[in-house]
């Protein structure tokens, strides 16, 4: 009998590790500990001490539901439930370690695999004989076998497929949805053999409600999350396209949506800037793997291009409603409402928003940011500017509703504007008549 079947036949494989604790991680470890043993494990010590006081910071999980499965330091031996630290001794007594690290693209949109290759190489200094690694970090096919596999390998000297295994599912979850938690959603799992690909199925399958898909490899797993994030994108980006000529032929794109909608197989996408940590970073994951295979993703990386174009067509078509108006556009004061990257979301990561703000700066416009969910010292850190979390009291010369906050509905615009001034309204959230949208 080999170490898996051991542990199997212990009923081992109920002590799991949560490596990375952000919007992936933290709702996984919580689901997963109303079932087994977990510890949830993260670098970033302030994560881990606020997610000890009850806060999360994400607005993923609220207080109460953190402390029905904390379990207390000391509590029940044995007892299913989670708890946090950033000590990585303590979760060597795991045998399964899920990866929930960010996987980022670096200043030339190629993948970074520092993250995930740092997690895999702590997991390495723990790994025993038996344990089983899942991923759950978006990457390109071949990833998990190709560049994690050999650091657990070199960092515990155990032998893949004979001492330790791997499992790759990919997480789906859509933060700041209520609606569709973790075990809502169907998870596909896989495993580096079949005996522990069952294995990765029946562990998912005990907590993921929604039920699961077992891929017939990692590779295929790998890839079909990765593809969902492209086909978001290209769409998106023929939205996009088609905003850009009905901006010139100067009519509603809201409109001929609309109107194109009433047909059964109109596909209903709106057009936007596609920012944030996945849309607007998977596709490069995709591209890359495909490049270095003789393939040149021709369609992948043109909607990528389309999509990366709309912060400077917004800029310039908020620029010439206001010439239009008769603004002065040096010198002129614009409220942006909205930096996060999605709407009612705290997550500014790799926000868009961020751009527009700087090629109005350009034309000598003077922004004013108000995001009352995005996290001021986050926002600063991250790309250097300061943003307003109440509402300013003045006027601008233009609003430009960036992101589709609910909270931006109840505002009372008029008090915010002068004679002249002009809405742009991004994603068309206001129900009145503005200056421009997409
Ligand atoms: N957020 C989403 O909408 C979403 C949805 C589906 C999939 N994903 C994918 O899931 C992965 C995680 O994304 P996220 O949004 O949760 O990221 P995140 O930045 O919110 O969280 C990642 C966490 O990992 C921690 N971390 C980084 N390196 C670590 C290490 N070596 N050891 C332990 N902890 C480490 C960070 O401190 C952070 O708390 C990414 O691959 C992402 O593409 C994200």
């Amino acid at each position: 009998m080999n170490q898996l079947e051991r542990n199997m036949t212990l009923g081992a494989y109920n002590k799991v590790a949560v490596i990375g604790l952000g919007y992936v991680g933290l709702p996984l470890a919580v689901a997963f500990a109303k079932h087994y043993q977990v510890v949830g494990y993260d670098i970033d010590k302030s994560r881990v001490q606020e997610l000890n006081l009850f806060n999360d910071e994400t607005l993923e999980i609220d207080t109460d539901e953190l402390k029905d499965v904390i379990l207390a330091p000391g509590g029940p031996e044995g007892a299913n439930g989670l708890m946090f630290t950033d000590d990585l001794a303590q979760i060597a007594g795991c045998t399964i370690f899920i990866v929930t690290v960010p996987t980022p693209i670096d200043q030339f949109k190629q993948p970074n695999l520092e993250p995930l290759k740092s997690a895999s190489k702590q997991i390495g200094t723990v790994l025993k004989k038996g344990d089983i690694v899942i991923y759950e970090s978006t990457v390109y096919p071949g990833c998990t076998e190709e560049d994690c596999v050999p650091v657990l390998e070199s960092h515990s000297g155990l032998v893949f497929n004979t001492d330790f295994f791997v499992g790759y599912s990919p997480e789906r979850i859509n933060p700041g949805d209520k609606s569709r938690k973790v075990e809502e959603i169907v998870k596909i799992t896989s495993g580096s053999t079949s005996e522990v690909a069952a294995l990765v199925d029946d562990l998912y399958a005990k907590v993921i409600v929604a039920g699961t898909y077992s891929a017939p490899n990692i590779k295929v797993a790998e890839a079909a999350k990765v593809i969902e994030n492209a086909q978001r994108d290209i769409n998106i980006a023929f939205v996009n396209e088609i905003a850009k000529i009905c901006n010139k032929l100067e009519i509603s794109t809201q409109e001929v949506l609309k109107a194109a909608g009433t047909k059964w197989n109109f596909q209903p996408y709106k057009p936007g800037l596609a920012g944030g940590h996945c849309i607007g970073v998977d596709p490069y994951y995709l591209a890359l793997k495909a490049k270095e295979e003789g393939y040149y993703p021709g369609l992948i990386l043109a909607a990528r291009r389309l999509n990366e174009s709309m912060a400077e067509h917004i800029a310039a078509e908020v620029v010439k409603k206001m010439i239009k108006k008769g603004s002065l556009v040096k010198g002129a004061r614009l409220l942006m409402l909205g930096i996060t990257f999605k709407e009612n979301c705290t997550d500014s990561r790799n926000s868009k928003i961020v751009e527009v703000i700087a090629y109005l700066a350009e034309y000598g416009i003077e922004v004013t940011t108000y995001d009352p969910w995005a996290n001021p010292e986050k926002v600063k850190d991250e790309f250097g500017l300061t943003i307003l979390t109440k509402l300013p009291e003045e006027q601008f010369d233009a609003i430009v509703v960036g992101v589709a906050h609910e909270v931006f509905l109840e505002i009372n615009y008029p008090s915010l504007m002068k004679e002249n001034t002009i809405i742009y309204d991004v994603k068309g959230l206001l129900p009145f008549e503005v200056d421009g949208q997409l």
